[in-house]
């Protein structure tokens, strides 16, 4: 029998420095999610990778005096690591240098050309290195005299030059149909009302090459030219599926993706960008997009540039990967902003983990030790109570299942905790120390 198929994917990241908690954050995320899809016997398929081309890469390569390529792969290692510190289960690390992308890249842009969705022009407006983006003039404001893009804080800088466009405004309303045919392609929702807002203020074409830096995959048959790196990094969901190539297995078990975990910070080009240019060549979109929030800490964003990062490595060796991992999950709430601090990871280990599901653990084993001969016992009759904590437990499967496909893992271990508080007080009521000497039956059916 053919097995479903999931495909999951967290961003590439921009190997400009060493990985911090966000990257951890979305790769902690699509990690959860692709072990639950397993557990449920699916055929997971879960990507992440670098992202290394593009202006922001060079410079940062230039400021260490490193050429480009050595420059990525020094910080690409950081960010595989990382995938193995993380216990991550991917199945796949995509570097947009690796020739395979290269590849794909080129076979979209040649789509794209041959269905009319591209010309050649003059770009003059804002672009901020920092995120790769282009601004409009009232998406910018001033501060202390530089220009700054109100969204994401960063420098914008003025730029001029010849570039290739994309006829982005050709797919607004394709783009609106498409929204409004899948209510749950953008998740959370408060991220999708934001998206169709600026979809509906009509998109303007997008250039997608740049002519005064060479760091990236050249435009084919044009080399003056390098293809803008967000249409480059997008096209890693395909060519890990060994795209152009449709034909190939992992393609058509695989695409279109089930879900790209992202962050919100880049929702616009996955949500509107990216499916624009899967539209336009002539491909199948993905099912789902879901923008979460960001990880704050001092209530700003954690970022390298404004240097108030946690970095999880060290997180890690302190207080163990599983309990950081829990950590995120359960209190962060997924698709807002929400802050971390030692001083709550640590709570929150002595809270659930130790004094809740630690201690039913203790209890119960060290039980089963000293009167069990170290086995669980058998069960014999089940009075009301031990079927009240079974069918509690039974009957919330099915909910557990819907909240994780619908993404939602602080209430899925919301449910999951509460189960081990109910488990705690079971074993409190039921004595089973106190019924040891009367009724051996009942004692093993309570520790059953
Ligand atoms: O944007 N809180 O790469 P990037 C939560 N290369 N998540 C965070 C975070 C924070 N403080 N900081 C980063 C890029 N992230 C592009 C992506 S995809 C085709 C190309 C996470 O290194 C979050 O997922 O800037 C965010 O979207 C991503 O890292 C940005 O990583
Ligand atoms: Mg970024």
């Amino acid at each position: 029998m053919q097995k479903n198929k999931f495909y999951i994917s967290t961003p590439i990241y921009y190997p400009s420095g060493k990985p911090h908690m966000g990257h951890a954050y979305s790769s902690i995320i699509a990690d959860v999610i692709a072990r639950f899809k397993r557990l449920e016997k699916y055929d997971v398929f879960f990507l992440t990778g670098t992202d290394e081309h593009g202006l922001k890469i060079q410079r940062e390569a230039e400021k260490n005096n490193k050429n480009p390529k050595l420059f990525c792969d020094e910080l690409s290692t950081k960010f595989k690591e990382l995938t193995k510190i993380l216990n991550l289960s991917n199945n796949d690390f995509i570097r947009t240098t690796e020739k395979r992308h290269h590849d794909s890249v080129q076979e979209i842009w040649n789509r794209l050309l041959k269905s009319g969705d591209i010309y050649l022009d003059k770009y003059s407006g804002w672009y901020s290195v920092s995120d790769e983006a282009f601004y409009d003039e009232d998406e910018i404001e001033d501060k202390n005299g530089k220009k700054i893009s109100k969204s994401s804080g960063s420098l914008v800088e003025w730029v001029e030059e010849e570039s290739y466009f994309f006829k982005l405004s050709t797919w607004s309303n394709k783009l609106l149909e498409f929204y409004k045919k899948n209510p749950n392609f953008i998740l959370p929702v408060s991220r999708k009302n934001e998206v169709i807002r600026f979809v509906e203020k009509g998109l303007k074409d997008l250039s997608i090459s740049r002519t005064s830096f060479t760091w990236g995959i050249p435009v084919p048959k044009d080399k003056k030219h390098v293809i803008y790196v967000w249409l480059d990094a997008l096209t890693n969901y395909i060519s890990a599926l060994n795209f152009p190539n449709i034909e190939d297995k992992k393609y058509k078990d695989f695409w279109p993706a089930d879900v790209h975990i992202i962050g919100k910070d880049i929702l616009r080009f996955h949500a509107v960008f990216w499916p624009a240019f899967l539209l336009a060549a002539k491909l199948p979109l993905p099912k789902r997009v879901f923008g979460h929030g960001w990880i704050l800490s001092d209530d700003k964003k954690m970022s390298k540039s404004l240097g108030n990062i946690l970095d999880p490595i060290e997180i890690i060796e302190k207080y163990g990967i599983d309990q950081l991992r829990y950590y995120l999950v359960k209190e962060v709430s997924l698709g807002n902003d929400g802050s971390i601090s030692l001083e709550n990871l640590k709570n929150c280990i002595n809270n659930d983990l130790a004094n809740n599901y630690g201690n039913l653990c203790q209890r119960v084993f060290s039980f089963i030790k000293k009167n069990c001969n170290n086995k669980i016992p058998s069960s014999t009759k089940l009075n009301d109570a031990d079927k009240k904590l079974l069918n509690n437990l039974k009957n919330s499967l099915p909910k557990l299942i819907s909240l994780m496909n619908n993404q939602d893992l602080n209430e899925y271990i919301k449910t999951v905790v509460n189960f081990s508080f109910e488990a705690n007080k079971y074993f409190n009521d039921s004595e089973p120390w106190a019924v040891k000497k009367k009724d051996t039956k009942r004692m093993n059916t309570i520790i059953f």
